[in-house]
């Protein structure tokens, strides 16, 4: 097919971007999101700060936004993040202890429920390793309320929407390594005793190289009984780009529970980084990166 979407689809998967509310304006980004792209993801506007600014007081306004961006236009709607150490509220970084637990829990009930029915996999836990040789956990309020606190939040987020796919999302997890196997050790842990997940994202913001045990840590986490998805792929402009572009594309249709791919942002100037990682250019127009996924998609 000619768009990455449509041939996502002809294997079986979704291609998707990360949007912004705030650009939904932009005529040359909407286009490139409609024509392109079969997945949407909130690149803010799901997160505790935007969706609980105050505690109890729920704001869904740009999160809605898109969300009917995506559903009006047929796209999956990948939701995050339920919980993270990072972009929490005033107030919520002021709590601890079983405030904090009860201020997570109730979040994750109230946001999942909200968006019950609607949206196909989320980021339940984001972030929540350490980077680094420990394979532990990162230290955060969170953690330090239990280190149950993340299959608490998988199993409030299960019954507030039972058919959402559960994901544990991270990064620099783009091969086999001491972060990416206490994930492993987690998800096979969770599996044993029937806490609720279904997917592990793998955030995938790469430089200028890419991990020779990429995929088959892709295929290690699908052989323990989840999905996998790869969630926020950019990568530094250079002479790798569309290589890497490319490996990863492979290496997701390689693995059969590989249900998709999403790129964090659609333009090199809507990227939260400044190398220009993206698919398309600050005028929207196809970069070679964008053609090295189109054909490894079409390939085969
Ligand atoms: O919306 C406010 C605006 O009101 C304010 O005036 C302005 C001044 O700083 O900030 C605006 O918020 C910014 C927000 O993006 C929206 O543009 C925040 O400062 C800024 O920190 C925030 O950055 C986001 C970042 O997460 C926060 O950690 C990036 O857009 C977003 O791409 C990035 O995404 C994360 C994923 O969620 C998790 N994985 C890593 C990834 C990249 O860091």
């Amino acid at each position: 097919a000619t768009t990455l979407g449509a041939s996502a689809a002809e294997k079986g998967r979704y291609f998707g971007a990360a949007i912004a509310a705030g650009r939904l304006g932009d005529s040359t980004y909407t286009r490139l999101l409609t024509t392109e792209f079969t997945s949407v993801t909130p690149e803010n506007e799901m997160k505790w700060d935007a969706t609980e600014p105050q505690q109890g007081r729920f704001s869904f306004t740009n999160g809605d936004r898109i969300l009917n961006q995506g559903l009006s236009n047929g796209s999956k709607v990948r939701g995050h993040a339920l919980l993270w150490h990072a972009q929490q509220p005033g107030w919520a970084q002021s709590l601890s202890g079983s405030a904090l637990r009860n201020a997570a829990i109730n979040h994750v009930t109230q946001v999942a429920g909200h968006y019950k029915g609607k949206i196909y996999a989320w980021d339940v836990v984001n972030e929540a390793f350490a980077d680094g040789g420990s394979g532990g956990r990162r230290d955060s309020n969170l953690q330090r309320t239990g280190n149950d606190w993340i299959e608490a939040a998988f199993r409030a987020a299960r019954a507030a929407d039972p058919a959402a796919k559960l994901c544990y999302n991270d990064y620099n997890t783009d091969g086999i390594n001491a972060k990416s196997t206490g994930i492993y050790t987690m998800v096979r842990d969770f599996k044993a005793r029937g806490v609720p997940i279904d997917c592990v994202g793998f955030q995938s913001h790469l430089g200028t190289g890419i991990d020779s045990s990429y995929q088959a840590n892709l295929q290690r986490f699908a052989d323990l009984g989840v999905d996998v998805q790869i969630t926020e792929l950019d990568v530094q402009q250079g002479g790798n780009q569309a290589n890497i572009y490319a490996t990863v594309t492979r290496a997701c249709l390689a693995v059969a529970r590989c249900t998709g791919i999403t790129v964090w942002g659609i333009r090199d100037s809507d990227s939260w980084r400044d190398d220009n990682p993206l698919l398309f250019d600050g005028g929207g127009n196809k970069k070679a990166a964008y053609t090295s996924v189109l054909n490894a998609l079409n390939a085969g």
